[in-house]
């Protein structure tokens, strides 16, 4: 099994100098490490902005943008569309992340329509699900869960066939935990319990054997010191990270920890 660590640089740095220290030396710090290493892979997502710059850099690190629209192109004032980021160098795409859910409205079934669009061109989802605190006091995560990998990937099957586990990851991040709600990591127990849950339900929608394979990575308020239990006792193959991911010798040391 191998293992993915992204980087979701969210709205920042605020100029393309500061992008680039950070890409520099994320680059020169793995160098040798992410050569040598055949199981794990790390892509940034930064801002859209930036995605030109580093693309003309020749980077250990996959490229993924944060969010993308639902149609090739046209009239959308303000959007970016999958096919912008492929020719980008995009190989990933994070969708339905709770920021956008919440500050933007995005809807389970405005994150459907990006998703297949996405799968059709060949850009690699990574979709987005996760409680809030109140739906967790409440101990309905199960149910949320469930509505939301429901709806998010409704219809996918037909579009996918049985390769689905190579072209869709799942991030499992409880709202609560990510560091801009003021989060504070969930307990590694609760990751697990996510994941199997989530897992449980792919294997509804999908065949059992692909959901087996599906990526299912942890996010929120992840850390060097949690990044390696997150991997490697909850059942998961990767992190999504945040804010860590901007402080290069933080994000270094947790690709080092995996
Ligand atoms: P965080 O964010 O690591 O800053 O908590 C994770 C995420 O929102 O993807």
């Amino acid at each position: 099994m191998s293992f993915i660590v992204i980087a979701n640089w969210k709205c920042n740095p605020l100029n393309s100098r500061e992008a680039n220290q950070i890409f520099n030396s994320l680059n020169k710090g793995l160098k040798n490490y992410l050569h040598k290493n055949s199981i794990l892979e790390a892509a940034v997502c930064p801002p859209f902005v930036y995605l030109q710059e580093f693309k003309l850099q020749n980077s250990l690190f996959k490229l993924g943008g944060q969010d993308c629209f639902w149609e090739k192109q046209g009239a959308f004032t303000g959007e970016i569309s999958g096919e912008m980021l492929k020719n980008l160098g995009c190989q990933y795409v994070i969708l339905g992340h709770s920021e956008r859910r919440i500050y933007l409205k995005e809807t389970d079934e405005i994150i459907n329509k990006k998703l297949k669009i996405a799968l059709k061109i060949g850009l690699i989802p990574i979709l987005c699900v996760g409680e809030n605190q109140i739906e967790r006091k409440k101990n309905i995560t199960k149910d949320v869960l469930k509505k939301q990998l429901k709806r998010c990937l409704k219809g996918i099957q037909n579009l996918s066939g049985n390769k689905i586990q190579n072209f869709l990851f799942i991030a499992y991040e409880p709202i609560w935990a990510i560091k801009g709600f003021g989060g504070k990591a969930a307990t590694i127990d609760d990751a697990r319990q996510g994941i199997l849950f989530i897992r449980e339900i792919l294997s509804k929608i999908f065949t059992k054997k692909a959901a087996k394979k599906i990526k299912i990575l942890y996010g929120g308020s992840v850390t060097s010191k949690n990044a390696s239990e997150f991997v490697h006792q909850t059942g998961g193959q990767g992190l999504l990270v945040g804010s860590a991911s901007l402080n290069p010798k933080e994000f270094i040391k947790i690709i080092k920890a995996i």
